[in-house]
């Protein structure tokens, strides 16, 4: 209880005395929205990107890494670093890429030009830990795909909790289904040890789960409006997107895409559009259940069962304003570049 008041004074401090921009990270695995939420992070005057770390997840890492590099070369943005991250979980294999969702190169297969940049020579745990290091108190991490690096980052140094701002996870489902398995979600289930340990560390973290993103759901209409808007970033969306839009259009019978990546950089910029509520966390690493985010939802009992003892509150979001959300991102993806 004393490190959640703690962490939302020092953030109510930060906007009462800056309208800097936020200083963020994005670790990332991109994949179709997690191109779209690059984009309209990027798009917004409220964010500053400061570097993107990549994982596996979506494709493989050498893949993803690559397709980090193309999206900040479409957005006029190559001065941004990328930083490669973990190959392989903490535990076991990587299970392997989805082209049935984001195609095979990960970006829907739209047809894109090879950077010509390099990575940084610091892989993304230490790159995470020197900006957080850098600038104590002022860095959120925005975390869209596996948590592998963040978790990385914390073995190595521990300390690093306790200076970063926010941790803003899209994953997770603490009463609705998985997405990946029946009861797991893709980027936890990608690496439940890592999950683990980020929603067990003394920081303050926000997970935007499968609770609301399987809520927000932007129309045909609307990703035919984006694929329409005449900037490179959009340009690229019209080719990428499609793939997604037709395995949600076949698995879940919905007209246009569920935005689950896009939907975590909206609550960084509108938290007011969200329900959240202040329950610790564990996530399952055994059996059939592996990957699955449990909340301990009762945290005024006394007798708190052993496995959520010690275990800081999360931000969970339950509820959200859809269509205020849908709209949030339908605006960033279409502002003029
Ligand atoms: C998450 O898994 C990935 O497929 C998406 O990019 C998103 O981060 C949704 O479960
Ligand atoms: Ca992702």
């Amino acid at each position: 209880m004393f490190a959640q008041g703690f962490f939302a004074e020092i953030r109510i401090y930060d906007k009462s005395m800056t309208s800097a921009p936020r200083k963020i990270i994005i670790d990332t695995d991109p994949g179709v929205d997690d191109a779209m939420a690059i984009f309209a992070a990027l798009a917004s005057q409220e964010l500053d990107v400061l570097g993107l770390t990549t994982v596996f997840g979506n494709a493989a890492t050498d893949i993803t890494t690559q397709n980090a590099l193309t999206l900040l070369d479409i957005a006029g943005r190559s001065d941004i670093p990328v930083a490669a991250g973990a190959a392989a979980p903490l535990v076991g294999d990587y299970l392997g890429p989805v082209p049935q969702v984001h195609g095979h190169n990960g970006l829907g297969d739209a047809q894109v030009a090879a950077s010509a940049r390099s990575v940084t020579e610091q892989p993304a745990a230490d790159f995470i830990y020197n900006l957080v290091a850098g600038d104590p108190g002022n860095v959120t991490l925005l975390a869209v795909g596996p948590l592998t690096n963040l978790a990385h980052a914390l073995q190595r140094c521990p300390d690093l909790a306790a200076m970063v701002d926010e941790v803003v996870v899209m994953g997770g489902n603490a009463l609705v289904p998985g997405n990946a398995t029946p009861v797991g979600e893709a980027n936890i289930n990608n690496d439940p040890e890592a999950a683990d340990l980020v929603f067990g560390a003394s920081w303050q973290v926000t997970m935007v789960g499968l609770d609301v993103t399987h809520q927000v759901n932007l129309s045909g209409a609307a990703l035919d409006r984006i694929a329409a808007t005449n900037t490179p970033t959009a340009h690229l969306l019209g080719h990428a997107v499609p793939h997604y839009r037709s395995f949600f259009e076949a698995t879940n019978g919905i007209d246009g895409i569920f935005v689950h990546d896009p939907t975590a950089v909206i609550a960084l910029l509108e938290p007011d559009a969200f329900v959240m509520n202040d329950w610790p966390l564990r996530v399952e690493t055994q059996s059939f259940s592996r990957g699955k985010t449990w909340p301990n939802m009762d945290n005024t009992d006394e007798a708190v069962p052993a496995a959520w003892q010690n275990r800081p509150p999360v931000k969970v979001c339950t509820g959200v304003d859809a269509e205020r959300v849908g709209a949030a991102v339908e605006a960033l993806l279409t502002a003029s570049a």
